[in-house]
């Protein structure tokens, strides 16, 4: 049942989704990062290019893995991007409601094999599988803060999680 990650889409760039489009970017995946506005999109990419910035005046990253890192993530505001993604990963705010309806438009503009994750850290997966087209392919993926320090992913199934 394995199955390989290429593309990845993460959605809200903020404390915790723009460290989750770090890790991504700095494993090899392409990454597509979506957020809500232009200047909230502004604020995720400076995290991302602040935190990476700093990786490299630290020697851990060389500059040209600093720019490969950038040169494979793509920014935007518009989610119908995720259409061929392998797995999303959503990070926005801690509310039920927005976290449903973000994934009710997910199941309906990603294909169908692609897995629907969340980062919520107290949320019930249940309820937010329920909102999709695909409860089978939702799974919670919660990183821990600071994401490109933490070397721990929790997974969360729920009954039925493929
Ligand atoms: N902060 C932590 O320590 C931590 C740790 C683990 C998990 N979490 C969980 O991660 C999730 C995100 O938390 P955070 O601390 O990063 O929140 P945050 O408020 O820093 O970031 C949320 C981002 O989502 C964006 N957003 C809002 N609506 C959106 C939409 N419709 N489409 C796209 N983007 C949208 C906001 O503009 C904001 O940038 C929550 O579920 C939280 O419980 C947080």
């Amino acid at each position: 049942m394995a199955r390989e990650f290429h593309k990845v889409g993460v959605v809200g760039l903020g404390t915790m989704g723009a460290g989750i489009v770090e890790v991504f970017a700095r494993s090899g995946l392409t990454v597509l990062a979506v957020e809500k506005d232009d200047t909230a999109l502004a604020r995720g990419r400076a995290h991302l290019e602040g935190s990476v910035a700093r990786g490299v005046e630290r020697g851990k990253l060389t500059t040209e893995e600093q720019a490969a890192l950038l040169d494979r993530v793509s920014f935007g505001t518009d989610l119908s991007v995720m259409a061929d993604v392998d797995l999303v990963v959503e990070a926005v705010p801690e509310q039920l409601d927005l976290k449903r309806e973000v994934f009710n438009k997910l199941g309906s503009i990603c294909k169908p094999e692609t897995i629907l994750a969340s980062n919520t850290s107290s949320l019930s997966i249940t309820e937010i599988a329920v909102s999709t087209d695909r409860p089978g392919k939702v799974v919670g993926m919660h990183f821990f803060n600071p994401a490109p320090v933490m070397k721990l992913v929790e997974v969360i199934r729920t009954v039925v999680t493929e």
